[in-house]
C-alpha cells in the first residue's frame, strides 16, 4: 500500500463509492443534484471552507470546530492558527528557511461563510483556498476536474508546501479529523470518510515517503506532510530525497511588529467564532446568511442519508 500509485489509491476510493461513481461525483449528486463541474466545485468549496472555519451551513449532522480552532488530538493540545496567520515563519517561498505569510489576508472567515475563497482573486487567502479546492477535487476524483468550471491544481507538491512547518502527528491527525468531521457533517458515510482518511494518512502522514504520483499532471512528487521526528517513518523511506535528509527544524516566531502586510494578522482577520466554535457563527450578518441560502436550501432538500 505504501508504494502504491495514485491509481491503486484512487481505486480504494472508487471502491468505496457506489455505482462506480467517484466520491466527488457521488456526493455532488446526493447533495446538489446535477453532477456537473460547477456543482462539484461548489461541493469542494463547501467541504474545504467547513474544514477551515468550522460549520457555517444548515442543516448539518455534527459540529465541526475547523482547523483554525484550537483543539486536542489523542490527548495533545493542537493549535494550527499560527501557521495560517503569519505568527510563524513556516511558509516556503523558495529560500532555505521559512517565512511568515498571513493566509487570512482577504476577509478571513467572512467570504468563506459566503461560499467564496476570499474577497478578491489576488491574495494569499485566495490562492491557498482555491488550491485546496483543486487538490482535494483531484483526490476525490471529480469527473469535472481540469475543465473550465473546475480548474486543475496549480500549487506546489505537498512536501515543499509544508517543508518548514515541522508538522507533528497530532497536528496532522487534527487536520485529517477536521476533514472527516466536515464530510460527515454533510452526510458522507463513515465508510467513505474512513477510505478518504486512509488515503490521506498513507500519502501524507509518514515522514520521508518516496516519490508518488498524486496529481497526475505533476508526475511523481515528494508528498510527506507529517515531517517532524515524531511522525512514523515510511516503510520505504527515502530521506535523502528530502532537503536536509528529511530533518526539519521547528519554525521560529515571526517578529511581533511586522508591518509589511505578510506578518501576523490582526485579531480582526479572524472572527472570534473561529476559536470558540459553532455557536459564534449564528451571529453572522444576515446578508451572509442570505448568500449561502441557495446552497443551504439545496442541501436541506437533497440530503437523504
Ligand atoms: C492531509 C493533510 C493535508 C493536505 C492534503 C494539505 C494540502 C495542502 C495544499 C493542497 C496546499 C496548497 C499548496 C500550494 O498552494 O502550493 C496546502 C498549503 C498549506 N497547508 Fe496543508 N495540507 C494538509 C495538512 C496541513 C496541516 C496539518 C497544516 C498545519 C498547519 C497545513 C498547513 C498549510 C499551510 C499553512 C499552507 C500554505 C502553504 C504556503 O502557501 O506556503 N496543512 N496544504
Amino acid at each position: 500500500m505504501r508504494s502504491s500509485s495514485l491509481f491503486a489509491l484512487a481505486g480504494t476510493l472508487a471502491a468505496a463509492a457506489a455505482q462506480n461513481m467517484s466520491l466527488c461525483d457521488k456526493y455532488t449528486t446526493a447533495l446538489l443534484k446535477d453532477n456537473n463541474a460547477t456543482n462539484q466545485y461548489t461541493l469542494l468549496t463547501l467541504l474545504v471552507n467547513t474544514v477551515v472555519i468550522g460549520n457555517y451551513t444548515q442543516p448539518n449532522k455534527n459540529r465541526v470546530p475547523g482547523i483554525l480552532a484550537p483543539g486536542e488530538y489523542m490527548g495533545e493540545q493542537v493549535n494550527l492558527l499560527p501557521y495560517f496567520n503569519g505568527e510563524l515563519k513556516s511558509s516556503n517561498r523558495g529560500g532555505s528557511s521559512g517565512v511568515s505569510i498571513n493566509f487570512l489576508d482577504d476577509g478571513g472567515a467572512a467570504p468563506l461563510m459566503m461560499n467564496m475563497p476570499a474577497n478578491s482573486t489576488d491574495s494569499n487567502q485566495y490562492f491557498l483556498l482555491t488550491h485546496l479546492y483543486q487538490f482535494f477535487g483531484k483526490l476525490l476524483d471529480c469527473s469535472g476536474y481540469s475543465t473550465m468550471n473546475f480548474p486543475k491544481y496549480s500549487g506546489v507538491d505537498m512536501a515543499s508546501a509544508h517543508a518548514f512547518m515541522a508538522l507533528s502527528p497530532s497536528e496532522f491527525g487534527y487536520f485529517v479529523t477536521q476533514v472527516g468531521l466536515a464530510a460527515t457533517s454533510f452526510g458522507v458515510s463513515s465508510s467513505d470518510v474512513s477510505a478518504v482518511a486512509d488515503v490521506l494518512n498513507t500519502l501524507f502522514g509518514y515522514r520521508c515517503s518516496p516519490k508518488t504520483t498524486v496529481i497526475p499532471e505533476m508526475g511523481e512528487t515528494l508528498n510527506s506532510i507529517c515531517q517532524n521526528e515524531k511522525c512514523p517513518l515510511d516503510p520505504n523511506a527515502t530521506c535523502d530525497a528530502y532537503p536536509n535528509k528529511g530533518i526539519v527544524m521547528e519554525p521560529e516566531l515571526a517578529m511581533a511588529n511586522a508591518t509589511n502586510g505578510t506578518g501576523p494578522s490582526s485579531t480582526g482577520m479572524v472572527p472570534s467564532g473561529i476559536t470558540t466554535g459553532e455557536s459564534e457563527f449564528s451571529g453572522a450578518a444576515t446578508v451572509e446568511r442570505a448568500a449561502v441560502g441557495v446552497v443551504v436550501g439545496l442541501l436541506a432538500f437533497a440530503v437523504t442519508f
